[in-house]
């Protein structure tokens, strides 16, 4: 049943209270509240449990049974796109960071302890994770970049800001990061609207590589991309043909230290309520399909930094509700959300981060 909280008629802080009151009488419960925390505690022993019976899996999904080199490269985009990439686009300005729009983890250290005793802003988090990538994928400046699943061109931000003689092509199928990117491509005060920033609306496929061009990249890019991904044998292919001999190949995903079956079946995971077809790889995996490639360089990126992302994206949304969804809107639609940040915390904060975070990887294109 959709109930609606109406707090019409108030100041800001009484209306915040207001909101928290009505929403605790429909059994939502925000960030600051002992309820949710009480939550996000059971989910993370419950992960925790899950993430110490399986730590001694290989890393080998063969064992499994469960194959990274069938089908095409990503499933269920289009689901994926209505049930999550295409809200509207206040929901996502509601809690990312202003300046990149990054929808992927922040980065505010090496370890745990790091990260908690970090003091920076959400915004310049991002933009350190950004120059953290910059620095492990050798970016000189002159390169011609193609970034898969580019978002709302977090990424080309940072690159075109950073790089005068840098130039761009993101691809993204998500009609609301299209028509935000095509906005910015048309206001002059953008770095957006540069020339350097092509933008290319569909699917990382092998019917879109004309379109994006063979043998045309120094460097190729993902942040945040191959959770969706299904076959990296043949991402990993067709990435090769976009790039020039000796390009290189960067990439930044969730990852778990060893594999946990029921986790690598989108049908059975909650977390495909929010990612249709989406999965957590574990760190070795990628590196089975490198035939085409000389890795040059692998990291464990701490999970405490999306565990930290993830808390400032679900308190900025809290505190955002009223501006998002105006005086009167639904407690069902809030609790989703809600549990979708919960949820995706839990699964970060196990062992101090070390089992789930994400992954980097630099590849260079073998053969040249
Ligand atoms: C988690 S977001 C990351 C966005 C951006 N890279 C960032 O860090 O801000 C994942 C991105 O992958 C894109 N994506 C999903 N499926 C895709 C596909 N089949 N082909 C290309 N991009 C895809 C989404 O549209 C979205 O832009």
């Amino acid at each position: 049943m959709i109930t609606a909280v109406n707090c019409e008629g108030n100041g800001l802080s009484s209306a915040m209270q207001e909101i928290n009151d009505r929403l605790a009488q429909q059994g939502v419960f925000g960030p600051g509240s002992p309820e949710l925390a009480l939550y996000e505690q059971r989910l993370t022993r419950f992960f925790e449990r899950e993430f110490r019976r399986h730590q001694g899996n290989p890393q080998s999904l063969d064992a499994l049974g469960i194959s990274t080199a069938d089908g095409p490269v990503m499933e269920d985009t289009g689901e994926l796109m209505e049930s999550h990439y295409d809200e509207r686009p206040e929901f996502f300005a509601a809690f990312l960071d202003r300046h990149y729009r990054a929808y992927s983890m922040a980065w505010y250290g090496d370890s745990a302890d790091e990260v908690h005793a970090s003091t920076v802003t959400l915004e310049q988090a991002q933009r350190d994770k950004f120059a953290l990538i910059a620095g492990r994928a050798g970016i000189q400046g002159d390169e011609r970049v193609l970034n898969i699943g580019c978002g709302f061109g977090s990424l080309e931000t940072f690159l075109l800001e950073e790089y005068p003689d840098i130039q761009v092509t993101g691809i993204t199928p998500s009609k609301v990061q299209i028509e935000f990117l095509q906005q910015r491509m048309r206001d002059p005060a953008d770095v957006m609207s540069s020339g350097r920033f092509r933008l290319i609306a569909g699917e990382f496929d092998p019917q879109s590589l004309e379109q994006i061009g063979l043998a045309s990249y120094e460097l190729v890019t993902s942040i945040g991309v191959i959770e969706h991904v299904r076959n990296m044998k043949l991402l990993l292919e067709c990435i090769a043909q976009t790039l020039v001999p000796g390009g290189r190949s960067f990439h930044h995903f969730i990852t778990s230290q060893a594999p946990i079956p029921q986790f690598l079946d989108p049908a059975k995971t909650r977390i495909s309520l929010y990612f249709p077809g989406g999965r957590v790889w574990p760190h070795g995996e990628f590196l089975q399909h490198t035939e085409r490639f000389e890795p040059e360089g692998s990291w464990f990126v701490n999970g405490m930094n999306y565990w930290r992302t993830l808390d400032e994206w679900h308190q900025r949304y809290w505190n955002g509700l009223t501006s998002l969804y105006g005086p009167v809107f639904d407690a069902q639609v809030v609790a989703h959300w809600n549990e979708y940040f919960s949820l995706c915390k839990a699964v970060f904060a196990p062992m101090d981060g070390s089992f789930y975070g994400n992954s980097h990887y630099l590849l260079r294109l073998r053969g040249s």
